[in-house]
């Protein structure tokens, strides 16, 4: 496995493999891989010639300077892994090499941005779409693997990428989840013992929602209150919100109809993780 931390040096690489005709697939990470990151990988590898994954802790979407420093860091952990899942390259810039001092241009994906995670994480998105413009101009590639379980992530940088023209295929891939149905994330490892027991809350809450639209109930207020109940009565679990929304225009809808995303964002004492099922009718 190869690894770059130069853009030349990867942009060179890519020219190289696709002038020889060899598909290119990629994995946006910021390290500390899970199970949810090498499930991309192991598909990317069936569906692609070279995987490239690139491992960069991105300033630009965390509030506060200290966040993206408390971000978990397990550098050799990740290339074992990476390598045995199938990647072929790892980009692995530091903050210099992809803003370099005078760096001027933000990319901002409007209105779905300010939705969901938006509404508390402001800017957040912004540095998420630039930095993934960025990425996908400097590797290249011919598909790239985002996570379900970051939708809103997902449904902006598809939108993005329509809307600026760009080559790449934007795949979605399910989320992986643990055995009691926590989503895997990166910020998992930041649980202690008890916040990652009380954390499965978080999928039973959705299962609920599920079980309701099963029965035929299509009223948001109703689906959202037992949600609610079942998230509140959990002990140190902190809701930031619930919400159900068109899985396309990330817009809030009053009953189920076609697809749509249920999200929730729930915070274990500082720790904010998120999680969501798509319901289709
Ligand atoms: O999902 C993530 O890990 C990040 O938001 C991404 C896509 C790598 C951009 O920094």
């Amino acid at each position: 496995m190869k690894i770059f931390n130069q853009i030349s040096e990867m942009k060179a690489f890519i020219r190289e493999q696709q002038a020889s005709g060899n598909a290119v697939g990629f994995i946006p990470t910021m390290g500390a891989l899970h199970e949810g990151h090498l499930s991309m990988v192991k598909r990317a590898a069936k569906e692609n010639n070279i995987v490239v994954v690139s491992i960069f802790v991105n300033p630009l979407q965390f509030g506060k300077p200290e966040e993206a420093d408390r971000y978990p860091a397990n550098m050799e952990k990740d290339l074992k892994s990476a390598e045995s899942a199938g990647t072929h390259v790892i980009f692995h810039p530091d903050v210099m090499e992809m803003y370099p001092e005078g760096y001027k241009t933000y990319i901002e994906v409007k209105e779905i941005s300010d939705v969901l995670c938006g509404v508390k994480r402001k800017g957040h998105f912004i540095g998420v779409a630039t930095v993934v413009l960025k990425l996908l101009n400097i590797v290249h590639p011919d598909r790239a693997y985002f996570g379900q379980k970051d939708a809103q992530q997902a449904v902006i940088i598809k939108q993005m990428v329509r809307d600026l023209n760009m080559d790449p295929e934007i795949i979605v891939s399910p989320t992986i989840r643990e055995n009691d149905g926590l989503a895997m994330s990166s910020r998992n490892i930041l649980l202690s013992e008890l916040q990652r027991s009380n954390a499965a809350v978080m999928y039973r809450s959705l299962k609920k929602a599920i079980e309701l639209v099963n029965k035929g109930i299509s009223d948001c207020c109703r689906i959202k209150s037992e949600m609610e109940q079942i998230l509140t009565n959990q002990a140190n679990a902190e809701v930031e919100y619930i919400s159900i929304v068109e899985a396309e225009s990330l817009k809030e809808v009053k009953k189920i109809q076609g697809k749509v995303l249920v999200a929730v964002a729930v915070l274990f004492d500082s720790i904010r993780l998120i999680d969501n099922v798509t319901i289709e009718v």
